[in-house]
């Protein structure tokens, strides 16, 4: 089991923190996404999010806070039998103590909680008060459902008390027993109403927190990905899994594969044991990361030369010396612009341990003769392979790429006669390569959000890459 370090970590908030305008957000989220759907019905990037129960130590850990103040219900006044009439006592919860709080999945169900409090009561009686400790056992079982519009729900489908004898604090006023028991079964009551009441209202302000997890959350400058369920949670007795529809977007229109995605399934035994979540990321998912960069030209760059500069080898008197015919049309040196542009989409490779990425831009060379006028030299169509390393950081899934074996090139078209490949690759490579993973890997240094709901982090993953998908196992930190 992983522990959460941070101390922020310890005190959280679980349920109870979600303000409002989240409320409002959630709702106008799903209104949204309701008028998105069919629009996106096509492409089916599957992603799997399974919750260990790992997880669920640690939020019996953060959960009995919020717990025990739920449960602090008020009492109405005790109406006591004396002399001729009823006289109103004032009685209180002052502490409910929650010293042990078990969760446990149950298969097909959902997550069944256990708990054992202590409910310190006060009865205002005259002349002397009366305090006494109320122990109670709380059996709920929470039923987790896939939501209308694609957000986990969690519903309280059966809730019991069960109490033990009170137990009278300071008994040296010798209570009369009839009336111990009277105010014992006044509390229960009130207990048995409204406990079961305050457990379904911590539930809902946890939907209320499940549901961002649809939030649209940022890719790039104008693309976002979106994470939704897609069918009923699939619940053992070890796990709860989801699966889950990565949808990214550009420019608000969904970014559609090109072939049929095939439904996607996360082995059991995969990533790290005893992690609190696993997540698993299908091909699917890259490809349309990759479409989708592909699509909004951000993979597209131009590489500038300038002249007086040593290390620079784009110009024409450079490019002159392997080919002549440069050296002939420009006597005069002059900048030489190469614009880089990926026309097909790059396909990334997932073996185990091994992600690469193909990428075959075209090249066009040209002379700059002024800041407005090229001359187009000639285009090269490259195919450059490079290898993916993943990583994640604040729930954010990064990638960095290294250039794997050399780049390979055919010459497509020339306005400068014929052209020596192999002269013209040695040029092409040193000048081409770095400012190429430059771009790459500040594009794929923003990294992809991963399914996730507002204030929980990701700590300590660790990213395994499988045949055909990638894994991510991870503890989580609810940070309010
Ligand atoms: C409740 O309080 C009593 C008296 O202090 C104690 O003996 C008992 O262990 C407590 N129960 C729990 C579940 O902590
Ligand atoms: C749930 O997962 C188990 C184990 O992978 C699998 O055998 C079962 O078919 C799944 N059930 C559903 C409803 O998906
Ligand atoms: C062209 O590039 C070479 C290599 O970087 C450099 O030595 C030369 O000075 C450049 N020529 C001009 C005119 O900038
Ligand atoms: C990874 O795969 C590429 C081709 O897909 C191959 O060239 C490379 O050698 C492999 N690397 C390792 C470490 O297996
Ligand atoms: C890239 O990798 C593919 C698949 O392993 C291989 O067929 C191709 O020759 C490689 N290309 C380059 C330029 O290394
Ligand atoms: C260069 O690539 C384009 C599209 O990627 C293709 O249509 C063309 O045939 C290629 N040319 C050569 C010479 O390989």
């Amino acid at each position: 089991m992983r522990v959460c370090l941070s101390r922020d970590c310890l005190s959280p908030q679980i349920w109870g923190a979600v303000t409002r305008t989240t409320m409002a957000q959630v709702c106008r989220l799903g209104l949204l996404l309701a008028l998105l759907l069919p629009a996106v019905g096509a492409s089916k990037p599957g992603a799997v999010v399974r919750l260990n129960k790992e997880v669920l130590s640690y939020v019996s850990k953060v959960g009995k806070g919020p717990l025990q103040q739920a449960l602090q219900v008020t009492v109405p006044y005790f109406l006591e039998q004396r002399g001729e009439g009823l006289q109103p006592t004032r009685v209180q919860i002052l502490d409910v103590q929650v010293p042990r709080l078990h969760l446990y999945f149950v298969d097909g169900m959902g997550i069944r909680l256990l708990a054992a409090a202590n409910f310190t009561v006060k009865v205002f009686r005259v002349p002397e008060p009366l305090e006494l400790i109320l122990p109670v056992v709380l059996l709920a079982d929470a039923h987790v459902a896939q939501g209308s519009i694609g957000t986990p729900v969690v519903s309280i489908s059966a809730c019991l008390l069960l109490f033990d004898k009170a137990i009278v604090f300071d008994d040296t006023h010798s209570t009369p027993p009839a009336l111990l028991v009277l105010v014992q079964q006044h509390v229960r009551a009130v207990l048995r109403n409204k406990v079961c009441l305050s457990v379904s209202n911590l539930v809902q302000d946890l939907n209320v927190h499940l549901g961002t997890l649809i939030g649209l959350k940022p890719v790039g400058p104008e693309s976002q990905i979106r994470y939704f369920m897609i069918n009923a949670p699939n619940i053992t007795k070890n796990y709860i899994s989801l699966d889950i529809n990565a949808v990214l977007f550009l420019l608000g229109k969904p970014i559609l594969l090109p072939v049929n995605a095939t439904p996607f399934t996360l082995p059991e035994q995969v990533g790290t044991r005893g992690a609190m979540v696993t997540v698993g990321l299908s091909q699917d998912v890259f490809d349309s990361a990759l479409l989708l960069l592909q699509k909004a030209g951000t993979l597209n760059l131009d590489i500038t030369g300038q002249l007086k500069s040593k290390d620079n080898l784009l110009n024409t008197s450079v490019l002159g010396q392997v080919i002549p015919e440069v050296a002939r049309q420009f006597p005069e040196p002059m900048p030489v612009v190469l614009k880089v542009r990926l026309g097909g989409t790059p396909m990334v490779t997932i073996h185990t341990n091994n992600a690469t990425v193909q990428l075959s831009p075209f090249i066009e060379v040209l002379a700059a003769a002024s800041n407005s006028a090229f001359h187009s030299l000639f285009s090269i169509n490259v195919t450059v392979n490079l290898s993916l390393q993943l990583s994640v950081s604040k729930a954010k899934l990064q990638g960095t790429l290294s250039v794997l074996g050399g780049i390979q090139l055919t010459v497509a078209s020339s306005n400068v006669g014929s052209i020596e490949t192999y002269k013209v690759h040695a040029l092409i490579d040193a000048v081409f390569e770095k400012p190429l993973l430059d771009h790459l890997n500040a594009l794929l240094g923003i990294g992809v959000a991963l399914p996730n709901v507002v204030n929980l982090n990701y700590v300590t993953p660790e990213v395994f890459v499988q045949e055909g998908y990638v894994v991510i196992s991870s503890g989580l930190c609810y940070q309010h």
